[in-house]
């Protein structure tokens, strides 16, 4: 089961705190098991089992996304660390050069020190504020990098992290982590985006999916002809400035010809538009439509970042100006919400 945005992101516990129960072994090249209390796990997950299993299928996206078996020979910043990345890499004795965990939650770092003996396992606590986690830090805009001696890694993780972060704090994360990563270094991190039809149309542009496309302009078609002529004018002059391609032959296609104009249209799409201009072409088509998608929402107000939703344009717009370039907004999977791959600005791609 995967957490998304209909599931409240109950994902912290400050009421249980590491009291007497907390049994653990040093860690490490000993090959001891960390045994982590449970007010430490900084999860939703109800079961210690799938808590547990939750950090394996991170640990495995990751090899996965970055092309790798394990993380044998690489270094790893997590931030926001929590505990289980360091149960799983401890426990099972995994490959790993060098991880460091950064936590603005002191009982979360404080023990971490002390119960984790490995040298290549290192961790700081930072005073960053946070309405949710660390209310009376540090601004996280008064960083420029972090407190690391300079270290830099070849790959960057948060998960469920941006669940809590707002929109400047979000921006200015992800400037603080970039001095930290090495050239053709790689970041990931969760969120969560709030789904609309654009998204499905990148995904099903991406994915080949020529039924779902054909769906969703044929729901857009409708929605256009409906529009007063002033919007519809609009949208056209917003589509040709942004794309270079006529709307027109969207509004027009006889969207059940799939050898005819609909064809044509999808070929446009895919091969002209980015994704990003997909996303500012959907986000003014549905502002004229009077159902703006919202790019923040903080979902729980009375308890402030507890679980917060990014619109798929904003989310994009906010790595804007960071020293990133996004690769890649992942579908949610098995324990993650979407999630973004990122590099450096300016590296090649390949
Ligand atoms: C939901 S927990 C996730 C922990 C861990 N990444 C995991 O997947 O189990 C979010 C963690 O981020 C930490 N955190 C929140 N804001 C932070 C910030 N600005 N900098 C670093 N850590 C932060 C919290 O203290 C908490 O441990």
């Amino acid at each position: 089961m995967h957490k998304n945005e209909n599931q409240p992101a109950h994902d912290f516990d400050i009421q249980a705190r590491h009291g007497a129960d907390s049994m653990t072994d040093k860690s490490g090249k000993s090959g001891g098991s960390l045994v982590v209390p449970r007010g430490l796990w900084r999860t939703a997950w109800k079961t210690e089992q799938e808590w547990y299993e939750s950090a394996r299928q991170l640990h495995d996206l990751m090899c996965r996304q970055f092309g790798l078996t394990d993380l044998d020979g690489k270094s790893v910043l997590d931030m926001g660390c929590g505990t289980k990345l360091s149960k799983l890499l401890i426990d099972e004795r995994r490959p790993i050069a060098r991880y460091v965990g950064v936590d603005v939650n002191s009982d979360v770092i404080d023990f971490l020190q002390h119960h984790v003996s490995d040298e290549r396992f290192s961790y700081h606590h930072i005073d960053v504020q946070n309405d949710l986690y660390n209310p009376t830090g540090m601004p996280l805009a008064d960083y420029s990098c972090l407190p690391l001696n300079g270290e830099q890694f070849d790959i960057i993780c948060l998960f469920s992290v941006f669940t809590h972060l707002a929109p400047h704090d979000y921006h200015q994360m992800l400037r603080v982590l970039r001095p930290h990563i090495k050239p053709g270094g790689r970041l990931i991190y969760s969120l969560y985006v709030q789904e609309d039809a654009s998204h499905r149309l990148i995904h099903a542009l991406q994915n080949n999916d020529l039924q779902t496309v054909l769906r969703i302009l044929e729901q857009t078609e409708k929605a256009f002809r409906k529009l007063p002529p002033q919007s519809r004018k609009l949208i056209e002059q917003e589509f040709i400035s942004r794309t270079g391609s006529d709307i027109k032959s969207l509004a027009e296609t006889d969207i059940n010809d799939h050898k005819g104009g609909a064809a044509g249209v999808i070929r446009e799409l895919q091969k002209g538009l980015s994704e990003k201009n997909i996303l500012a072409l959907a986000r003014k088509y549905n502002e004229l439509l009077g159902v703006p998608v919202q790019d923040y929402i903080d979902r729980r107000p009375d308890q402030p970042l507890l679980h917060v939703v990014y619109s798929r344009w904003y989310a994009h717009k906010l790595i804007e100006g960071t020293g990133w370039k996004a690769l890649s907004l992942n579908m949610p999977e098995s324990a993650i919400q979407h999630y973004f791959m990122c590099c450096p600005d300016g590296e090649d791609q390949a």
